[in-house]
């Protein structure tokens, strides 16, 4: 199956070090190239240059090395799988790089349809059958057609760059780092009126900042109970309405933001009920975001990617899209009535003029207009501790976004 190619001869002003430092600057994802064996246990190796070479008919390569003992025996099977291994699979990666009789023995896999093995837990699997090996230098190129594949756990994959491993970090989040870091020194400073709050409401308090453009929630307290659990911490959802609407009312860029979202239909009058909504924000000091049968696939949205990081996908900007928030004017709240509550937040200002946002989360499945305005009215203190915390204050009341109309 192999194809030979001679070598030819050229000149070369680089040392093989060189090579080797110069193509270490460009990162790759990591893989284990697997198959069965009919008398023994499966064989395996790490592979760094795995690549998706072709669409129709579907094409992978990748290049074992000549000195590989995994490779021939592989090549024997003319089949394999490929496991795309994840950021937490670090040692599966060694595992498989090592020369070993049995790689795997401590490792929990199932059978492909090639009967090849699947690395459980793995990123994603590519069930390969070799279409042709060639020669390349002093490694082969593999070529092989994708007959089956799937993701798995989908989770973030594991990067091989400059000798070191690490993970994918989006240039979105990377960029807002410092933002983000300011902006966590100043949740510290203010925690305990999170916490406080959490208690004495018996909700989740939430402290969440614009980065860019998303509303990322980034630290969170949970009144004292079992079971408890921050699971909204490290949310990363697009800055677009109704999420970060206490943040909206003062930023002074909203129209060029694209918080008003661009998908609505009658964007004009949508945008003009958020303009009175916002005017409200700035004078009465809280948001309500009520109950919304849209508001569900947001959250699924949101606990497919929790504990990733991941930034927001499209499936989230759509699901966002779809939340039809009715304009919140206080003065139409009944005391008697029931309210199904989503969400309650309000602005913390900081010293530095950038606004931080106080969301309470976990309400009972319907509140009383009576309880949502003293619940507001306590939110509403406790911002304001916090902002005279951080050496902040609230800007007039002729606030940015209403210089906007
Ligand atoms: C991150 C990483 C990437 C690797 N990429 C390749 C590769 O693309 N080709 C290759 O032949 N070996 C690669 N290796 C090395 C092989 O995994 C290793 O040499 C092989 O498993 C040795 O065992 P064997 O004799 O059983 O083949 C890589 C190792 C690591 C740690």
């Amino acid at each position: 199956m192999t194809q030979h190619n001679s070598p030819g001869a050229s000149a070369q002003n680089f040392t093989p070090a060189d090579f080797r430092r110069v193509l270490g600057q460009y990162p790759t994802g990591v893989v284990v190239v697997s198959a069965t064996q009919p008398d023994g246990p499966p064989i395996a190796m790490t592979i760094g240059s795995f690549t998706s070479v072709s669409l129709d008919p579907p094409l992978v390569a990748f290049y074992p090395d000549k000195t590989s003992t995994s490779w021939p025996r592989i090549e024997q099977r003319g089949a394999f799988c490929v496991s795309v291994l994840g950021a937490d699979q670090e040692s599966l990666c060694r595992n498989f790089a090592m020369k070993s009789d049995d790689k795997f023995r401590h490792v929990s896999w199932r059978l492909s349809g090639t009967g090849s093995p699947i690395i459980n837990g793995a990123v994603a699997w590519i069930d390969c059958r070799i279409e042709s090996v060639q020669e390349a230098g002093d490694h082969y190129l593999v070529l092989a057609r994708v007959e089956d594949l799937a993701i798995d756990s989908g989770s973030l994959p594991l990067l091989f760059f400059r000798g070191g491993y690490g993970r994918f970090t989006p240039l979105s989040l990377a960029t807002g780092d410092l933002t983000m870091m300011s902006h966590l020194r100043g949740i510290d400073q203010i925690r305990d009126e999170m916490t406080s709050l959490a208690e004495k409401l018996r909700v989740e308090v939430l402290a969440g900042a614009r980065i860019a453009d998303e509303f990322v929630l980034l630290a969170g307290a949970a009144p004292e109970r079992a079971g408890a659990e921050l699971s909204r911490v490290g949310r990363r959802m697009p800055f677009v309405a109704p999420l970060g609407a206490p943040i909206a009312a003062w930023t002074p860029d909203l129209q060029e933001s694209g918080w008003f979202g661009g998908s609505a239909p009658h964007d004009s009058i949508v945008a003009e009920e958020w303009l009175e909504t916002l005017d409200h924000i700035r004078t009465e000091g809280y948001f309500v975001g009520f109950g919304d049968s849209a508001y569900a696939g947001v959250e699924q949205s949101l606990q497919r990617v929790d504990g990733t990081m991941l930034p927001p996908d499209a499936e989230l900007h759509d699901a966002v899209a779809h939340l039809r928030q009715s304009a919140w004017a206080p003065s139409d709240v009944d005391a008697t009535a029931e309210y199904e509550v989503r969400s309650m937040s309000a602005p913390v200002f900081t010293r530095d003029g950038t606004v931080l946002q106080f969301s309470l989360y976990g309400f009972p499945a319907t509140i009383t207009g009576a309880v949502l305005r003293r619940t507001g009215a306590e939110l509403v203190e406790a911002a304001s501790r916090a902002t005279a915390r951080l050496g902040g204050r609230m800007p007039s009341t002729a606030g940015p976004a209403a210089e906007a109309r």
